[in-house]
């Protein structure tokens, strides 16, 4: 019986996972055996239980073959000690105890959205690129304190052979399934992780003759992703640079509520928005959903292999905008704006 573990968290994520879960009640409909459990996380949990990844979320996590994430975190917790704040404790924390080693962020610029772009039409109508991010490894993870003589902070950046090689295989066999163009992105000219890296990178092309792979600095890959962001197929970088890159290639879509993420590991697959819990907004019924509606498509595609169901979902929010359905993020003047549940009903209109 396919199980998912459901973690709304804090802010939006309260209104955007009830939508999601309406769409996926809606599609598993004929399959009788899905089991969601619901489970606290992130500064709500710090609220209730003292911890942002209680042991109990753990466990329904464990033996579950899925977990669906919301957003952590706002200002309420935002004074907390570092690892004790929900995004350290439990985003971080989640990562790191199921091995999600890989981030696949794919950035597809919808025909419909053209004008809700930042860049001019011409710029973004051809995007279609998946961003693959190191996820469990580099600066997020490595030694990091304080130093009192003289004051002083540090983050310790730092990746094994083995990290790099794992992330640079999804990267290849990634664009092995597309186009065949493999851009890996670093800051060779500077850091010693980013040389190692590419060396690395060097290597495991050989087990890949098909695929053409290139090199980039980071900050040349963020002015390229403005300027000519159609050049882009599959690009691999770490953790960091993944973590900017992803926010940058976000926009050209239209907005960062359309940015859906997957993060696998050998084992169970996290899917969430790249979003945050946008506190401004929270409560409003505002937030757009899509994100949160598109991970559950991939998690279909990428923990169950139902590629019919996540193209179905997909479809559903084509119809939606189609229909000239927008959320306040991606609206532009003529435009019928939703609120987050309408949005949820338009989706689940779409798929009846
Ligand atoms: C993301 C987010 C997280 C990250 C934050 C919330 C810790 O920005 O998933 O991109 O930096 O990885
Ligand atoms: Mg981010």
């Amino acid at each position: 019986m396919p199980k998912i573990a459901v973690l709304p968290g804090d802010g939006i994520g309260q209104e955007i996972m009830p939508q999601a879960l309406r769409v996926l009640k809606h599609v598993v409909k004929n399959l009788p055996d899905w089991e969601c459990t619901e489970c606290i996380v992130g500064g709500a949990a710090i609220d209730l239980v003292g911890k942002a990844l209680p042991e109990e979320t753990l466990k329904v996590c464990k033996k579950s073959d899925a977990i669906l994430l919301g957003a952590v975190g706002g200002p309420k917790w935002d004074n907390l000690p570092g690892p004790e704040r929900p995004e350290m404790a439990a985003l971080l924390g989640l990562r790191k105890a199921f091995g999600l080693y890989a981030n696949i962020r794919p950035v597809k610029m919808m025909p419909f959205l053209l004008d809700a772009s930042p860049l001019k039409r011409e710029r973004v109508e051809n995007v279609d690129m998946i961003i693959v991010r190191e996820l469990s490894s580099g600066l997020y993870f490595g030694e990091k304190g304080r130093k009192t003589d003289p004051p002083s902070g540090y983050d310790v950046m730092i990746y094994s052979e083995e990290e790099v090689r794992r992330i640079l295989h999804v990267g290849f066999k990634t664009a092995q399934a597309r186009s065949k163009r493999l851009c890996s992105v670093d800051k060779a000219n500077v850091l010693e992780t980013s040389r190692f890296w590419r060396e690395i990178a060097n290597d495991v092309a050989k087990e890949y003759p098909d695929v053409q792979l290139s090199h980039m600095y980071a900050d040349n890959a963020g002015m390229q992703l403005v300027l000519h962001p159609s050049q882009f197929d599959v690009m691999v970088t770490d953790n960091t640079f993944g973590d900017l890159l992803s926010d940058i290639a976000s926009v050209l879509g239209g907005s960062i509520g359309m940015l859906s993420s997957a993060s696998l590991g050998n084992n169970i697959g996290l899917y969430e928005p790249a979003h945050g819990s946008a506190p401004d907004i929270a409560g409003q019924n505002i937030a757009n959903p899509l994100a949160m509606i598109i991970s559950v498509a991939s998690m279909f595609r990428h923990s169950f292999a139902r590629h019919d169901i996540a193209d179905k979902i997909e479809q559903a929010i084509d119809q939606v905008f189609a229909a000239g359905y927008r959320t306040g993020d991606i609206a532009k003047p003529g435009d019928q704006v939703l609120g987050t549940k309408e949005m949820g009903d338009a989706v689940l209109a779409a798929l009846a």
